[in-house]
């Protein structure tokens, strides 16, 4: 096998090689802090990343006790070359790990980075706030958090300076505007049975769609590091004489995302008076409580483990009638959502089957498979319920999400996702509107305005909404690696 040949999927079997949060948001630890770190010594930091003790995936088999408490290490490209990896190795990353998600202006534009939300005004991510490395922290209750925290942060010695840290909120599986989070996510291919492309949605997903070193969907493996003669690293599947110091790891998205919970739910109450809660679910995609909405029927979808809350897709609401094409969970993955129109006849069938009209998609859900996300986010600050919102003397608490996210490529996952999905005017045929949560609102450079949102109504009609306003401030970020264990040590070394 050559470099860049295609390869068959293939079985992920050094699980103790993989931090465990790429299978596992760890819902039973309810208190976690992120900590940002700067590399104040380098031979410090180093001494400490050769010496932490990260949970793996092989510490959640089923017959390990249950952890109690959890630390996970991840870098940024500035961390590496503070920590003296070579600049030459560095590049080898993926180009937007290497460049950072604050540094470049048309980066910013795309993600919807601008006004309020620009690198500019973050508490951390951009210039001398940029942290090195990202210590995740997971306990089981607040007081073992503090004690893990003071630990950790004992144990840094003089090797790291702190930029900030991140304390994260428990409201129940809630996101603070008070929608269930964190259901849909996408399913692993860890035993290499999947065969990628389908005219069927799928849940299951390559093993290389977020773990770096593995074939993803493509057949592929992306581009990363390889060390000629490096035995320390594993060994690239495509070219066993290399270490491979991408394997077993991913990129991790790490985005501090403000939400206006008052705002939110006072403009769907003055838009919309006697439906104020079919607006937001409308705008969101899913009920309240999670469910799908009304009328989505639910079935078997492969590798979905919760058919109840997630065994739907849009084939019975093409025209968006009942779960908007603009609405969040449709833009952040339109499932079968962009079938190409069907024939519409028997002519264009016949046309399709002598293949005139163009050849019959024989992967109809290319563009949803290519863009899975794998969240891992903690929501932060003072919960606000939606009655007390609407109250002219509610508190104004700063509460938000800490949206983390895992995938192999940031650019074909993440970015595409947020700027060609979310952030883009003309979604799903839309004209002038944005995700109806986290768009930015800002005019597209022709003047096109972006603060439009459609839906369906019980009528049968179409009703629009202009003049959305801005929910969601981007107040830090950053792109990060989290490495797989013998990476880590290889980089400590
Ligand atoms: C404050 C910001 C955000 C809020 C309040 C929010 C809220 C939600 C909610 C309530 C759901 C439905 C429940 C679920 O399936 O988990 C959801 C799903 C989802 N969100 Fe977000 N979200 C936010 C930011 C983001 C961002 C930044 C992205 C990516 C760019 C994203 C991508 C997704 C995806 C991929 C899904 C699953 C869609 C599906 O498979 O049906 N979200 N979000």
């Amino acid at each position: 096998m050559a470099r860049g040949d295609l390869i068959a999927p293939i079985a992920v079997s050094d699980t103790g090689d993989i931090q465990a949060l790429v299978t596992a948001g760890f819902g039973s630890l309810t208190a976690a802090c992120f900590l940002m770190l700067r590399v104040a010594e380098a031979t410090a930091a180093k001494a400490w990343l050769a010496g932490v003790q990260v949970a793996t995936v092989a510490d959640l088999g089923k017959d390990k006790p249950p952890l109690t408490q959890v630390v996970q290490v991840a870098l940024t490209s500035d961390g590496l070359a503070a920590l003296g990896l070579d600049p030459a190795i560095i590049a080898q990353f993926a180009p937007e790990f290497v460049r950072g998600l604050a540094r470049d202006a048309s980066r910013s534009r795309r993600l919807g980075d601008v006004g309020d939300s620009a690198p500019a005004h973050w508490h951390w991510g951009s210039g001398d706030r940029t942290p090195h490395l990202a210590v995740l922290l997971y306990a089981s209750d607040a007081g073992a958090l503090t004690a893990l925290e003071a630990a950790t942060e004992a144990g840094l010695g003089g090797g790291f300076s702190i930029v900030t840290r991140l304390h994260t909120a428990n409201f129940a599986g809630r996101e603070p505007f008070g929608f269930m989070d964190g259901i849909s996510q996408p399913s692993l291919d860890w035993q290499g049975r999947h065969q990628p492309g389908s005219d069927h949605y799928a849940n299951t997903i390559a093993a290389g769609e977020v773990l770096i070193g593995y074939p993803n969907e493509y057949g592929r493996i992306a581009d990363r590091p390889l060390l000629p003669g490096e035995h320390t690293l594993p060994a690239a599947i495509d070219d066993p004489g290399w270490g491979d110091l991408g394997r077993n790891g991913s990129y991790l998205v790490h985005r501090e995302l403000a939400q206006d919970v008052r705002g939110f739910w006072r403009w769907v109450g003055r838009e919309a008076p006697d439906a104020a809660l079919p607006l937001a679910e409308a705008m969101v995609g899913r009920r309240i409580d999670g469910q799908p909405l009304a009328g989505l029927a639910t079935h078997a979808i492969a590798g979905e483990p919760r058919p109840d809350s997630n065994g739907f897709t849009y084939d019975a609401d093409r025209d968006g009638m009942i779960c908007p094409h603009g609405g969040h969970i449709r833009r952040s993955n339109p499932r079968n959502g962009d079938f190409p129109v069907p024939p519409r006849n028997i002519f264009e069938r016949a046309a399709d089957i002598l293949g005139l009209r163009g050849k019959p998609e024989a992967d109809a859900i290319a563009s949803a498979r290519f863009h899975r996300l794998l969240r891992r986010g903690r929501e932060y600050g003072q919960w606000l319920d939606r009655e007390a919102a609407l109250d002219q003397d509610a508190p104004d608490p700063q509460s938000g999400i800490n949206f983390l996210c895992l995938g192999a490529s940031i650019g074909r996952q993440f970015e595409f996702v947020q700027g060609a999905w979310c952030e883009s005017a003309k979604f799903g045929g839309g004209s002038g509107e944005s995700d109806p949560l986290l768009g930015s609102r800002a005019p597209f450079p022709d003047e096109q305005a972006t603060d439009g949102f459609t839906r369906g109504c019980p009528a049968g009609r179409r009703l629009r909404h202009d003049g959305v306003p801005r929910f969601v401030t981007v107040k830090g970020g950053a792109y990060f690696l989290l490495p797989g264990v013998k990476a880590l040590r290889f980089i400590a070394s």
